[in-house]
């Protein structure tokens, strides 16, 4: 299982060449937005900078203003839009004005990679080097997390705007899952070091400590963990599917306490996965009753089947029978 997970993981993760083109279309956009807005700027964020960037993902790209608080994001929505809208370099420009977080949605035509412009999202662009962060602690996290964002995909559970979850809101799972093992394999990194200095973006803290390299002096864990990523793949399974409290708990990665929907006023909500730094927010806040009793249904599935002693010749013999 073991080796089948690598060599997926292998096989789909954005190679330096993928991951150069990427920042190159992004430097396009941003010269064609500049025309526009002389002082914007573009910033690459989501999976293709927090390493869980697969070749067919989609590129994440926020849009930064002079003077955020100032900006009127509906006008700019319209003017984006119709400008782009004349270029034969992108195609399917629209825009989504009345979304949490206002997007042009586009294709560029050259590479046939889809692309969402999201504006002034700066919390996103912390969250994504976190998970870049914890990326850089523990190589199992991103062959565990492309394993999962397959796995979600496969069964049909990965899409926050259908009544689901987004990638990186199971990506969130999947760090709550290696926090609080007995013996952890990643530390609450918004828990190490001074929280004080912030920085405060839209009201929130978005403290987390990066320095990776010398982790090991500020974070004393009582021993290594030295689980396989089979291991802790079949621990995932059967913590969501047995051992977490669907009910009562929500998934956080910010502390190691646990922390209820009472505490957070979500006791109305199916499924509660607490964002890192928008406190307010529940990544689960779409999922319905009846999705999570097929989410914890394929969950539970799968702990099964993957428990079995059978030796996996192909990964789609064992993530079809998901
Ligand atoms: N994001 C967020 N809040 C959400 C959903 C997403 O802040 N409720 C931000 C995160 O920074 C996330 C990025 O948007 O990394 C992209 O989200 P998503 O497309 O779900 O995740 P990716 O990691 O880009 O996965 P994929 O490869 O499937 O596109
Ligand atoms: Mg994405």
């Amino acid at each position: 299982m073991e080796g089948l997970f690598i060599q997926y993981k292998e096989s789909v993760k954005l190679t330096d060449p993928e991951i150069k083109q990427r920042n190159e279309t992004k430097e396009l956009i941003q010269s064609d937005i500049r025309k526009l807005y002389a002082n914007s700027s573009l910033e690459l964020f989501g999976s293709s900078a927090n390493g869980f960037g697969h070749s067919k993902s989609d590129l994440d790209l926020c849009l930064i203003m002079e003077d955020d608080e100032q900006t009127d994001k509906v006008q700019i929505i319209e003017d984006l839009v119709e400008s782009l809208k004349a270029d034969v370099k992108y195609r399917r420009v629209v825009g989504i004005k009345t979304a949490r977080v206002p997007i042009v949605k586009l294709t560029i035509s050259r590479c046939n990679i889809d692309a969402d412009i999201s504006l002034l999202n700066s919390l996103a662009l912390h969250n994504t080097n976190m998970l870049a962060a914890y990326n850089d602690i523990d190589e199992r996290l991103q062959t565990l997390g492309f394993i999962l964002k397959y796995f979600a995909k496969v069964c049909d559970m990965c899409d926050a705007s259908s009544g689901s979850i987004s990638s990186y809101a199971f990506i969130i799972m999947m760090i709550h899952y290696l926090q609080q093992l007995p013996i952890p394999v990643l530390p609450v990194l918004q828990q190490l070091g001074d929280r004080s200095v912030g920085p405060v973006v839209n009201g929130w803290n978005c403290y987390y400590f990066k320095d990776i390299r010398n982790l090991y002096e500020v974070w004393k864990p009582v021993e290594r963990n030295r689980m396989s990523v089979a291991e802790l793949w079949i621990g995932f399974l059967k913590y969501y599917a047995m051992d977490f409290d669907w009910l009562t708990d929500v998934v956080t990665i910010k502390q190691l306490d646990k922390l209820t929907k009472f505490k957070k006023w979500w006791t109305s909500k199916h499924v509660a996965i607490e964002d890192p730094f928008n406190l307010e927010h529940n990544l689960g806040q779409a999922v319905s009753g009846r999705m999570r009793t097929y989410m914890l249904m394929r969950f539970q599935r799968a702990y099964k089947h993957h428990t079995k002693p059978k030796h996996w010749k192909h990964l789609d013999e064992l993530i079809n029978e998901f």
